[in-house]
């Protein structure tokens, strides 16, 4: 770095030693202001990362009985549950970031709704961050989260199956695992859940069984009547959905037990080893726990720790790294309490 030069005459000394002074108070004045900028700029961050911590989401895993009693909780039909707006079940919203996504005009976009996998479509919107916030944010109508074919369609008490009695291209049997009842899956979802299973074991949780997977329309009606049959209506609309409105039937859905000498009922799958490896690595394999524990308010059922949805790994790890734990308030949509 040169050196400023040095003064050669008294009057330039003195000069020099005016500014000198000048700029040693210009140096004092600037420092403060410096100082009380970094004051001001502290003080503001954390007063913006209490506000943050207020209103984020519980950590995922953490029980969502701490967040909000399922029965504290009156929800008009249909109230809001927009992602990062706040849903108006007293929940809080999970934290959001934002990301810049391409939009449904985009041609990349165009052509992979056209004619591309879900991948593909994931991946011309700029990856499955940006394609949920697009989706949640408004921006892409062109996604339409009733398309019963695609892994981000959302099956809910105020969204039935498109057409009401949509069956999946294919289902497949799942490999290596116990089976209580039967099962298939569409193959994605099939192989994933052979691979978590697997994980489970060799990750010490031990053994997880299958108990069902996917269930026709008129299996649904079967289903579902039995339920109103042994409890009446309105329990079995808590715990079983009407026919054309269960997750079951898009062959993405299925219901997880725990294994030891025998295989449990799937009731008892939240209290077990494998049930908290569940809760805490199913995102891994792409699938979620899509009834949590106090979210009734907007599922509209009541806590399944054994029912597990596929929504592919992309999705499914941002579902997990946004702290999610409903599906209509990863897309934005409303909560669906009732029919
Ligand atoms: N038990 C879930 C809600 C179903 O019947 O799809
Ligand atoms: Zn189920």
């Amino acid at each position: 770095m040169p050196q400023p030069e040095q003064p050669t005459t008294r009057r330039a000394a003195r000069a020099a030693g005016r500014g000198r002074r000048s700029t040693r108070r210009r140096g004092v004045a600037l420092g403060a202001v410096v100082a009380l900028l970094a004051i001001a700029i502290v003080a503001g961050v954390a007063f913006s990362g209490a506000l943050q911590r207020s209103a984020a989401a519980p950590a995922p895993g953490s029980s969502a009985t701490d967040v909000a009693p399922t029965d504290a909780v009156a929800l008009p039909d249909g109230a809001g549950a927009g992602a990062g707006s706040g849903p108006a079940t007293g929940i809080p919203a999970p934290a959001q970031t934002s990301v810049a996504a391409a939009t449904c005009g985009d041609p990349a976009v165009t052509a992979a709704l056209s004619g591309g996998s879900d991948a593909d479509v994931l991946a011309a919107f700029g990856g499955a961050a940006a394609f949920r916030a697009a989706v949640a944010g408004g921006t892409a109508p062109c996604v339409d989260l009733s398309d019963s074919r695609r892994v981000w369609v959302v099956v809910d008490k105020k969204r039935p199956l498109v057409p009401v009695d949509f069956e999946p291209a294919e289902v497949t049997a799942p490999a290596n695992m116990p089976r209580t009842v039967d099962g298939r899956l569409q193959p994605a979802a099939s192989d994933a859940l052979t691979a978590l299973v697997a994980a489970a074991a060799a990750e010490g949780a031990g053994s997880i069984g299958l108990n069902s997977a996917y269930r026709s329309y008129d299996v649904q009606t079967r289903t579902y009547n039995g339920y109103v049959g042994s409890m009446g209506r309105e329990q079995a609309d808590l715990q079983s959905a009407r026919p054309g409105f269960s997750e079951h039937q898009t062959g993405l859905a299925t219901d997880i037990t725990a294994c030891n000498s025998g295989c449990a009922a799937i009731e008892s799958f939240g209290g077990t080893p494998q049930g908290a490896w569940v809760a805490a690595n199913a995102w891994r394999f792409g699938f979620i726990v899509r009834y949590e524990d106090g979210y009734t308010p907007i599922t509209g059922y009541e806590w399944e720790a054994w029912h597990l949805r596929y929504i592919g790994p992309e999705l499914a790890q941002v579902y997990h790294d946004g702290g999610f734990h409903t599906l209509e308030d990863f897309f934005g949509l409303p909560a669906a309490p009732t029919y």
